[in-house]
Order: structure tokens, then sequence, then C-alpha cells
């Protein structure tokens, strides 16, 4: 069995002063426990760093974990793995569902019946057509958008809260496998139907019957739940709104690259689609149909604006000053790295740097930044 410290390995060097040096301690569990957790095509999702995560922090002396900016929760689900009790946190909706489904989750599962109840429109039920009235030519195909309306409805309808998360994970994971770079950043459904070369993607991931990719990704969402003897939980808020203590915070913030006050991830912007599924009662009262392809009413997130993020760090971490502060961010972004390390000073007084190897996202032309973790005690 391959250990997932193969994947990628992260060492305390350079340029960070000599005395942030120190030998990294690895723990059998980290090293060697197989990776239950599914794959994803999520903006910046930590899946492939988690074994290399926690050889950073497995030893530091906590018990409760707050994953701040959970996202597809991969953080929280190896420290869940590793017996802690872990809080999931998101601020988007879909992802909370997300954290109920694997985190939160315990026990249930979804089986065949489940699957099929889900996707088959029933007998006697009125079914809202919002996605394909709204979505025409835009994402999807109009029996796909049929297909969709359909599912959501269903799902919404399904009465165990767990259950119904499990579902949601399937359909959002769906979705998002059947779009050109897994995204809701544009009207671009001719990628995909256009007949044309292609020398990216993957036609055939695309054209695949959502029915297929559901049933397939569901299972999945099976295979990822653990039952350990801690609660966790999940909840859907802004980060520096948790009132909650945790005796450690993983934070791992929308990333801004390059020097400067650029723009960055916006993941409301990428899967408002998905947010929107989520909330489908509310959708059309939130969908800006004056955008081409349909997105949320923009909601401003400092986190993403390279002139705000090193400020909200700052709040954050005052916020949070009294839980160990554990940090991912990359070494060629806003702010520097040198710059969150004086920030984290001021409320830590121990505080490390750990540089990883050069590590390449998903559909990410960067190959020169590398992953950084800021150990704040
Ligand atoms: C870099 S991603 C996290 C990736 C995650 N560690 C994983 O492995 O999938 C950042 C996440 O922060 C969330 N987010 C953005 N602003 C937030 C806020 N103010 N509070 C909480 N979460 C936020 C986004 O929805 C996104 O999922």
């Amino acid at each position: 069995m391959v250990g997932y410290l193969d994947v990628w390995t992260f060492r305390r060097s350079p340029p960070y002063s000599r005395k942030d040096r120190k030998e990294a301690t690895l723990t059998t569990q980290a090293a060697t426990t197989k990776p239950t957790f599914p794959t994803t095509r999520y903006q910046g999702s930590k899946r492939k760093l988690t074994g290399a995560i926690l050889t950073q922090i497995a030893n530091l002396d906590f018990n409760t974990a707050l994953d701040a900016f959970a996202g597809t929760g991969s953080v929280a689900h190896a420290l869940k793995e590793l017996g802690k009790q872990v809080t999931y946190n998101d601020a988007l909706a879909f992802n909370h569902q997300i954290g109920i489904a694997l985190i939160e989750n315990d026990t249930v599962k979804i089986d065949e019946n489940d699957i099929q109840s889900a996707t088959t429109r029933h007998k006697g039920v009125t079914y809202d057509d919002f996605i394909q009235r709204t979505f025409e030519d835009i994402y999807f195909t109009t029996d796909e958008n049929a297909w969709l309306d359909v599912a959501v409805q269903n799902i919404q309808n399904v009465e165990s809260k767990h259950k119904r998360a499990m579902l949601f994970y399937a359909l959002y994971q769906s979705a998002m496998i059947k779009r050109p770079y897994n995204l809701f950043h544009r009207k671009n459904l001719y990628m995909r139907t256009a007949d044309v070369e292609r020398s990216f993607g993957n036609k055939a991931t695309w054209d695949r019957p959502f029915p297929d990719h559901f049933a397939r990704l569901a299972r999945e969402a099976n295979a990822a739940i653990l039952n350990t003897n801690q609660t966790c939980k999940a909840t859907c808020s802004d980060a520096l709104t948790i009132k909650e203590q945790f005796d450690l915070v993983y934070i791992d913030p929308p990333y801004v690259s390059g020097a400067g006050s650029g723009r960055g991830v916006d993941y409301q912007h990428f899967y408002h689609f998905l947010e929107g599924m989520t909330r489908y009662k509310d959708w059309p009262d939130r969908v800006d149909q004056t955008s081409k392809h349909r997105r949320l009413m923009n909601e401003i997130n400092p986190w993403c604006d390279g002139s705000k993020n090193a400020d909200m760090f700052t709040k954050l971490f005052e916020h949070l000053e009294k839980s160990i502060l554990v940090v991912s961010y990359r070494s060629d972004g806003t702010p520097s790295i040198d710059e969150l390390k004086e920030r984290l000073e001021r409320v830590k007084p121990n505080v490390t740097v750990i540089e990883g190897e050069r590590y390449q996202y998903a559909l990410s032309t960067n190959r020169k930044s590398r992953e950084v973790l800021l150990i704040g005690k």
C-alpha cells in the first residue's frame, strides 16, 4: 500500500530564517493510512496534501479542531480519521452539505433505492423547471437541465439530513465533473458540443449521462464515511464569526496569486450553480439575470481581494488567538509568506514556517509556486 506521504512532503527550509528550521516528525498513522477521501475537482482542494499536512501537525497537543475554510473537507476528514473532534466550516451552503455528508455523518450511507428515488421523476409530483428555463445553452444540454431540476427537488424532499447531504454530494460532484474546467464561471456549453478537435478536457466524461456519474459518486461518498468515537459537526459561517473555542484551527482561505493587490479565487463565482441548487427555492431571487452565465448576485468577499486579505488574516488570527493556528498558503501569493509570518507572530510567540515541494493544482499552469504551512503556537 502506498502511504500518501509519497505524494508530497513538507520540508522546513530557507528562505525562512534558520531558527525556524526543524526536522519534520512523522507519525506512523499519517504515513501509512490509506486515504478514503474521494477524488474531487474542487479548486484548491488539499486532498493530495493531507498526509503531508498531518505529518506536521499530528503530534501537536490537541483534541478539538476547526477546519475554518473547509471546502471539500479533505483536511477535516483526515483530522477525523486521526480521531480528533472536528468541526467543518465553510461560508458556502453547498460546501456545508458536503461537510454534513462526509464529516458530521458517522453512519448514514445511500443505497441503490435512494439513488433511484433521487434521480427519477415521481408520479403525482409537480416539478419546477427553473434550471431548464434559466440555463438553456449555458452549462448543460436541455435534457440534462431537466434531469437536474428533478434530482434537486427529489433530494430536497429527503427527510434524513445526512442522507440528503450525501445525495447532494453526489449531485454536486456529477455536475462539476461534466463541466469544462469543472467550473461554472462562463457560458461555455459549446466547448462540449462543438464538433472540433480538442487538446484538453475529457469529452467522454462530459458526455457520460448524469445518472452514471451520480451512482458512482454516491458510492464514493459511502466509502468515505468514518465512524469514530468523537462527535464531529459541520457549520456554515463566515470564519470570523465563529464563537466556539478549539484547541487547533486549520486556516486555508482563498488564495490570491502574485504580488500586489490582485483578485483571488472567488468560490462563490466559480460554483454559484451548486450554491443555487442547494437553495433551489431562493435561486430565482438570487440569480443575476443580467449576467450571460446567470451567476448569483455578486457578494464581495474580502478574502479574494489582494488589497484586503492581509488585514483579514490579522483579524482572524486575533479572533482565534487562543488556538494553535495552522495556515496553508502558497509561496508566491499576496500577502507574502514573510508578511503572513509577521502577522501571525503578533498573536503567537512561536511560529514555524514549513515549505512544501513544488505542487501544481489541477488545471493550474503555475509550476513554480510552493505550498507553505505556517504553525503558530
Ligand atoms: C482554498 S479553499 C479550501 C480548500 C479545502 N482546504 C479543501 O481541501 O478542499 C477556500 C474555501 O474557503 C471558503 N470561504 C471563502 N470565504 C470564506 C469565509 N469568509 N469564511 C469561511 N469560508 C470561506 C470557500 O468557499 C472555499 O471553499
